[in-house]
């Protein structure tokens, strides 16, 4: 008999490579999706990569009804990877409560749910923003690096869930967590069927330039220049999604088979690399062989300088690793860019 995983917001991005992964390797996947951020062809992307289409449910996990209703009829649900959240850190800014409404009121109603229907086991998408700029002793990051004030509503929204799950674990001992700390996923399914959809203008650095080379956009802005890294502009971890959602799977099989050592256990996720603004551009030219229309403007508000991972803990503990390099991870997000736009 297959296990039952229910994953928050299949159809977003991680959540659909995660879900491919999770039918994969054996699970039946269950996705519920609002499709407020997302669409609901990923569901299908998944079936055609996999062969399996995942039972799939379009409701708003807020929705303190609907969310009972389906706990009551799912009673074999072995486990939940919560993805489904809002997550643009400028827009968090402008409307700080959405924000909190739908990334903390959803996370509750999950767990109360979980408590309620003795669902044991929960992986939760956090973010590397909780720990804002680390000292530069701290770089690159472990997990025991202070946590910094949240730089956005977002990034508090990441700080307030964990912490909301810490606290709930203590009086719920059979509730076991593993918080999963993104750096920056980028990059695509290889066979270019699932993706980055962003709706809108794209915030983040990847869709903005695959959008520019396949000439949606004018020229990519390169943030800043002046920060006091080798080439000036800013570094990030950037981690394929694919290899992202393997680590889901592990932290899935760890909790299920009792083998985690805390309650709550939290790992970064990424790939222990940093690279600049212009490394993403240069590694991106010499992978696909097209060239990036760009231009360097100030820094944008609220970023910081540098981040990226130490990932020994999600090494050794997990023993999972990210195999995939930055410029296959690029090829792949051109590829994808190429198929959605017809290229
Ligand atoms: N950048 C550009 N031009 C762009 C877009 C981005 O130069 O058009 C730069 C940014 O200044 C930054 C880097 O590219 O230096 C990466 O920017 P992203 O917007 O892709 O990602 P961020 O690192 O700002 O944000 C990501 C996630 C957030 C998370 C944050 C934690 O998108 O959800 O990491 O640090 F909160």
């Amino acid at each position: 008999m297959k296990q039952k995983i229910l994953v928050t917001g299949g159809a977003g991005y991680i959540g659909s490579h995660t879900s491919v992964k999770l039918i994969e390797a054996g699970y039946d996947v269950v996705i519920i999706d609002n499709l407020s951020n997302s669409d609901v062809k990923m569901i299908d992307g998944i079936e055609k990569i996999t062969g399996v289409k995942p039972e799939f449910y379009e409701f708003d996990l807020c929705d303190i009804h609907k969310t009972k209703d389906f706990f009551s009829k799912n009673t074999d649900i072995k486990a939940i990877i919560h993805f489904a959240a809002y997550k643009a850190v400028g827009e968090s800014v402008n409307l700080p409560l959405k924000y909190y409404h739908n990334n903390i009121a959803s996370l509750v109603n999950i767990i109360q749910n979980m408590i309620n229907f003795k669902v044991e086991n929960l992986v939760f998408s956090s973010s590397c923003t909780v720990y804002g700029q680390p000292e530069p002793k701290y770089l690159p990051v472990t997990e025991d690096a202070p946590v910094q004030p949240a730089g956005s509503p977002y990034g508090n929204t990441k700080q307030i869930s964990e912490e909301i799950i810490r606290d709930t674990i203590i009086s719920n001992k059979n509730l076991k967590t593993i918080a999963l700390r993104y750096f920056n996923p980028i990059g695509a399914h290889k066979s270019a069927i699932i993706g980055e959809l962003p709706i809108g203008t794209p915030n983040n650095l990847i869709p903005f330039l695959t959008q520019t080379v396949a000439g949606l956009r004018d020229e990519l802005s390169v943030f800043g220049n002046d920060y006091n890294t080798p080439d000036g502009s800013a570094i990030r971890d950037y981690i394929d999604v694919n290899d992202l959602a393997e680590a889901h799977v592990i932290a899935i099989e760890r909790l299920i088979n009792d083998k985690n050592k805390k309650n709550f256990e939290y790992f970064n996720l990424g790939t222990g690399n940093g690279n600049s603004v212009l490394d993403v551009i240069n590694t991106f030219e010499k992978a696909t062989g097209k060239k990036v229309n760009y231009k360097i403007v100030p820094r944008r508000e609220g970023d910081i300088e540098q981040v990226w991972a130490d990932t020994s803990f999600a090494n050794t503990e997990l023993g999972w690793k990210a195999k995939t390099s930055l410029g296959e991870s690029l090829l792949s997000a051109w590829n994808w860019e190429k198929k959605v736009r017809g290229l």
